[in-house]
């Protein structure tokens, strides 16, 4: 072998033996391999306790909402256009008169600290880092007042659940009004607790109890423990401690008399945006609007509550329809993908929010882990619009979208 051919065939090895710089911290690398929400979820489930992981993974009854949830999202093909020139393919949107980086929020989620002790801090910080709204929830565990010091530069709204002690759920308002908090949220499909089996199978409490039973699930979990045993004990950000079971608590404090009616004190209290979250059919849609809501949230709550309730992604167009004029239409329930999102988006909706996908980057990895999410889905945002051939997000219509397997 001549010297020259000697050189490429070395360059050529080299090519192939391709020795990678090693990511030796063992968190980074692993978030770095997640390329997927699906991704996050198997690191999730590894690092958590399984009754924690249920709490958030799983679903109402035979958890039909919530395998619905994610088939109607899977039940559409987009319809690409191309040539179009791409290059600069943007995610910002003003929704309830303010700026937005991308077309989705962290939805309100409690006993967030449960999943992971970073909880709403990682939350509130991540969203407020990439200029997207962080939603607290009247569960969460941790306060009004720590969310709005962790993260003073973010867009912070408050979920209140309205309790049948309305002086208490006063006192939330007046609170997050305090804070500075712009925006409430007021959840209403939540009359009882939804029947959540797995919890019930696993007997969960919170913060989840280590028994002989639940020794072996543990073991693998140090992390979790130590974590749990080390950091700040578990609170909640508006109620006193709880010992019974989150269903025996959600039927304890909330209120299953509330009506539309009921917003007329609401909103006597509160005169910042209001957004009306669980509605799910056309009329209740025009009544909250009537009652005084800046947006409605189409959503059944992941699939935690009613099952067999419809799936938001079908009401968009009818909703829209109805009250687009009069005021946003955002969606949650299912998202898992940024592709999820442009789609909600293409038949009208305003605004998107995720749940679980933000819950499963952040028991994987903390506040890298919601990073990561973030990451994730905006990256295929980005990619699905350029692949559609649309570069705002205004150009979306419904006719990018077609509905398969739909009767
Ligand atoms: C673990 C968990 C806790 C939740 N807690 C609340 C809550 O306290 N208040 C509320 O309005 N919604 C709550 N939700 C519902 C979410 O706000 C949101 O509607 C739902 O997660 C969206 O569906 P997705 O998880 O498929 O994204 C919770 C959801 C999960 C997964």
């Amino acid at each position: 072998m001549t010297n020259s051919g000697s050189t490429t065939r070395l360059a050529f090895y080299k090519q192939i033996f391709r020795i990678k710089k090693p990511v030796l911290n063992g968190k980074k690398r692993r978030l770095k391999e997640a390329n997927t929400i699906y991704d996050l979820r198997i690191l999730a489930r590894q690092r958590t306790p399984k009754s924690a992981f249920d709490y958030t993974d799983g679903g109402a009854d035979a958890e039909l909402s919530l395998q619905r949830n994610r088939q109607a999202y899977e039940d559409i093909e987009f319809r690409p256009r191309v040539l179009r020139d791409v290059t600069n393919a943007n995610l910002e949107t003003q929704m309830l008169g303010k700026l937005s980086k991308l077309p989705l929020g962290i939805a309100p989620t409690g006993f967030t600290r449960m999943m992971h002790t970073a909880g709403e801090e990682a939350g509130s910080q991540a969203a407020a880092a990439r200029g997207i709204p962080f939603a607290l929830s009247t569960m969460g565990t941790t306060s009004i007042e720590e969310v709005a010091r962790l993260a003073p530069n973010g867009r912070n709204w408050f979920q209140l659940y309205i309790w049948k002690d309305r002086d208490r759920s006063t006192q939330l308002i007046n609170r997050a009004k305090a804070a500075g908090f712009d925006t409430l949220i007021v959840t209403v499909d939540a009359q009882v607790a939804g029947n959540r089996l797995r919890d019930v199978r696993n007997g969960l409490t919170v913060p989840p109890t280590l028994t002989a039973k639940s020794l072996a699930d543990a073991i693998p979990r140090v992390n979790w423990w130590w974590d749990l045993l080390t950091k700040e004990p578990l609170e909640f950000a508006s109620l006193l401690s709880w010992q019974g079971t989150v269903a025996d608590l959600m039927n304890t404090m909330f209120d299953p008399s509330v009506t539309f009616k009921d917003f007329e004190w609401l909103r006597n209290e509160w005169d910042g945006k209001l957004v009306i979250k669980g509605v799910q059919t056309v009329e209740d849609a025009r009544l909250s609007v009537d009652a005084g809501a800046d947006a409605v949230i189409l959503s059944n709550h992941g699939g935690r509550q009613l099952d067999r309730a419809p799936a938001p992604l079908h009401l968009i167009q009818e909703t829209v329809r109805e009250i687009g004029k009069d005021a946003e239409v955002h969606v949650d329930s299912g998202i898992m993908h940024g592709a999820d999102v442009i789609t909600a988006i293409a038949l009208g909706a305003k605004f998107t929010w995720v749940g679980r996908a933000y819950l499963y980057g952040l028991m994987a990895g903390g506040r890298d882990g919601v990073e990561r999410t973030l990451d994730i889905l905006e990256s295929q945002m980005q990619r699905t619009m350029k692949l559609i051939g649309v570069n705002s997000l205004e150009e979306l219509t419904p006719d990018v979208i077609k509905f398969i397997n739909k009767n």
